[in-house]
C-alpha cells in the first residue's frame, strides 16, 4: 500500500471534435487547415495552463467512442501505437498516435468495478486501434503526451435500458475509480469527452474551417446547454444528474455515452462551482470546456472548516 492516498487533483469535461486537432495543425496530424473553431481552442489553452500548475501523474479518460456492448472494458497493455482515423471526418482527421498506459489503475478499476457488480474486462489486444475521442480529448488536454493515461469505454446501458439505468451505472464506475485511485497512490487529472447538445449539420461547407457557417443547430439546444452550464457552474451536480435523461432526450445530448455521469460520480457530486473555460459550437453540437478544481476545493473547505473551530 503507498505511504499516502491517492487523489483526484481536477476534473474536465474536455470534448473531441476532430475539427480542433485538424484546426491546431499538429505534426502527428495529416489534413491541413487555416484555422477555424478559435473559441473552443483558446478555451482549451486557458486550461492547459491551469493543469501546467497541477502536479499529477496520470490522466484517465472516458471516451464516447470505444463502444462496449458488454460492460466496460479498460486498455489493458503498457504501450499502443498506430493511426486513427475518423469515421466521419477522415478528410480531416488522420493522427499518428504512441501512448503510454497506466496498466495496474486499469486493473484496479476493473477491480473495483466488479466490486460495485459491473462487468469489466481488460483490453489486451496489442493491435487494438485507440478510438479518436480519446486521442483527440488527451492531445487538447496535454499535447506533450508525457502522462501515462487510462482509458475506459463507453458501454450501452443507456441504449439498451434507459437513460436512468446507465447514469446508475455510470456513477457505479465513478465510485469505483475514485477507489482505486485512493489505492494506488497517485495524483489523478479525470477526463469526460463528450459534447453537450449533439444535433448537428450534415453537409460541411467548402473549407470545412469556414466560420460563417458555424452556429448552434436549434434554439433548444442552446437553452439545454446554457441549463446544464448554469447548474455546473452554480455546483447543483445532483440537480445536473436528475436533469440528465430529460437533457439526454430533449437536446440528443452525448452525454448519453456516459462519460460526465462517470466523472461526476468520480468527484461525488461536487457542490462546490465549475469553472466554465469555454462554450462553442462544431457543426452545430454544444461544446463546453469545463474544470471542476477537486484538489483545491477540498483544501479550501478543510481550511474554512479549521477556521471554524478555532473561531467557534
Ligand atoms: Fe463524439
Amino acid at each position: 500500500m503507498p505511504d499516502q492516498p491517492g487523489e483526484i487533483v481536477a476534473g474536465v469535461l474536455a470534448p473531441h471534435p476532430p475539427h480542433l486537432i485538424y484546426a491546431e495543425n499538429p505534426p502527428q496530424n495529416g489534413p491541413r487547415s487555416e484555422g477555424g473553431w478559435e473559441e473552443l481552442r483558446w478555451g482549451y489553452e486557458r486550461l492547459r495552463e491551469r493543469l501546467d500548475k497541477l502536479d499529477y501523474d496520470v490522466i484517465l479518460v472516458h471516451t464516447p467512442h470505444w463502444k462496449t456492448v458488454v460492460g466496460t472494458h479498460l486498455l489493458g497493455l503498457p504501450h499502443f501505437a498506430s493511426k486513427s482515423v475518423d469515421p466521419i471526418f477522415p478528410n480531416l482527421f488522420r493522427y499518428t498516435y504512441d501512448l503510454q498506459v497506466d496498466v495496474p489503475l486499469s486493473e484496479a478499476i476493473a477491480a473495483e468495478g466488479e466490486r460495485e457488480g459491473l462487468v469489466m474486462k481488460m483490453m489486451r489486444n496489442p493491435n487494438f486501434r485507440v478510438d479518436y475521442g480519446t486521442i483527440t480529448a488527451c492531445h487538447l488536454v496535454n499535447p506533450r503526451w508525457d502522462k501515462p493515461i487510462v482509458v475506459l469505454s463507453s458501454n450501452r446501458a443507456y441504449f439498451y435500458y434507459s437513460n436512468e439505468v446507465g447514469d446508475a451505472t455510470m456513477l457505479a464506475l465513478g465510485r469505483a475509480t475514485a477507489r482505486a485511485i485512493a489505492q494506488s497512490g497517485k495524483r489523478a487529472l479525470l477526463v469526460a469527452t463528450n459534447s453537450l447538445s449533439h444535433r448537428h449539420f450534415t453537409v460541411e461547407p467548402d473549407p470545412p474551417e469556414d466560420m460563417s457557417h458555424e452556429h448552434i443547430y436549434n434554439m433548444n439546444q442552446h437553452l439545454w446547454d446554457m441549463r446544464m452550464l448554469k447548474l455546473m457552474r452554480e455546483g447543483k451536480t445532483r440537480q445536473l444528474v436528475a436533469e440528465l435523461p430529460d437533457f439526454n432526450e430533449h437536446a440528443v445530448s452525448e452525454c448519453s455515452d456516459g462519460s460526465l455521469t462517470w466523472l461526476l460520480g468520480a468527484l461525488d457530486l461536487p457542490s462546490y462551482p465549475a469553472k466554465v473555460h469555454a462554450y462553442g459550437t462544431v457543426i452545430g453540437t454544444g461544446n463546453a470546456i469545463v474544470e471542476w478544481p477537486h484538489a483545491e476545493a477540498k483544501a479550501a473547505a478543510a481550511l474554512a472548516m479549521k477556521t471554524a473551530e478555532v473561531s467557534s
